[in-house]
């Protein structure tokens, strides 16, 4: 039994923890009422009377032992935790704080824009930003040597045969129509590509929508009227809106549109360059040639299509006056579209 005992104290000694997983294994084993010592205080029955004041002061001795080890390893595992960053944490500093993300002006933009489209019957279509010549270029009717295909306006990633970055949501009206028999009424949005140096007033990313409506009997008369209510259910009910005779190779004929100046009001200033207007789009009838590229007989159909850049529209609505704001992630500049939704 002596051995017994001396063999428990022995390990009770050479005992370790590091963690309060260890320390519970510690108590199981040496402390707790079913604990090897525990047991041992259950054999005291079996023990004849004149060995039972010896061996209870035994035991009691191991017992002590076992609690006192008990509490060196406590102490050594507060101690190494106390050690770990996780207790260098100032519990009187306020909290971190969690602020709220904000969504983009351009993609509010966006949303706005399709909006006021899909109550009058526009669907949104989507393509893809690597095109090839054909879609981005000549089934749009843009002759062979046309200078928006030089290298200094596209970014080109293989040639002959081209692949390229489009230059233009354009190229969304072409998939559409080849894969799609009229009445096509869908809007575009997308990003584009220009191999521009970025200034405040340029940049070689910018995003644009694109609109069109094929069918039959399909005037200028509807291509005036559906931007026209755009314009006022962008800008406001007191908006003006000009159409200027335009050239686009994929239109014919082809008018810019201009709406009265949002900074000034139409007086004069720097923004509309002391005009009073504002360009916001190009837009024209869908050149009988490209319906023809499209498989789409131009004596049976019309169409009218329109192209407008997201940052200008933005920029008027909040007076952003540099493009490179849009992409630069200043959080001073996101701040303040916090209150749209
Ligand atoms: N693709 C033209 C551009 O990027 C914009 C445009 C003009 C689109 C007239 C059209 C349109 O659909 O009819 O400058």
């Amino acid at each position: 039994m002596q051995e017994k005992v001396d063999a428990i104290l022995e390990e009770i000694k050479r005992s370790t923890a590091s963690s309060s997983q260890e320390l519970e294994e510690y108590r199981l084993k040496f402390i707790s009422k079913k604990s090897i010592i525990g047991e041992l205080f259950n054999e005291m029955k079996s023990i004849p009377n004149d060995q039972k004041k010896a061996f209870g002061m035994k035991l009691n001795e191991l017992k002590q032992s076992a609690q006192a080890r008990f509490k060196e390893l406590i102490d050594s595992v507060n101690n190494h935790q106390a050690d770990t960053p996780a207790d260098h944490v100032d519990l009187t500093l306020p909290p971190a704080g969690n602020e709220p993300g904000s969504i983009h002006p351009l993609s509010y933009m966006r949303y706005k824009i399709i909006e006021i489209f899909e109550r009058i019957g526009f669907n949104v279509a989507d393509g893809p930003e690597i095109e090839d010549d054909w879609h981005n270029f000549t089934a749009l009717n843009f002759p062979e040597n046309h200078p928006a295909r030089e290298m200094q306006d596209t970014f080109f990633i293989e040639r002959d045969p081209d692949i390229l970055l489009r230059t233009h949501t354009s190229n969304v009206q072409i998939r559409l129509m080849e894969n799609q028999k009229p009445p096509v009424r869908s809007i575009m949005p997308g990003r584009v590509f220009r191999n521009e140096a970025i200034s405040a007033r340029a940049h070689c990313v910018f995003h644009q929508v694109e609109g069109l409506y094929v069918d039959k009997n399909v005037s200028f008369i509807d291509l005036k009227h559906t931007l026209y209510h755009f314009a006022k259910e962008m800008f406001g009910k007191d908006t003006k809106v000009r159409y200027r005779p335009s050239y686009f190779p994929f239109t014919e004929p082809s008018a810019e549109i201009d709406i009265s100046c949002q900074i000034c009001g139409g007086k004069g200033c720097q923004l509309c360059k002391y005009t009073g207007w504002v360009e916001i789009a190009g837009s024209g009838m869908v050149d009988p040639n490209v319906l023809a590229n499209c498989g789409i007989d131009p004596q049976e159909y019309t169409g009218f299509a329109f192209g407008m850049g997201i940052e200008r529209i933005t920029q008027l609505k909040f007076r952003v006056n540099d493009l490179r704001l849009y992409t630069e992630n200043d959080v001073r500049f996101l701040k303040q579209f916090r209150t749209l939704h």
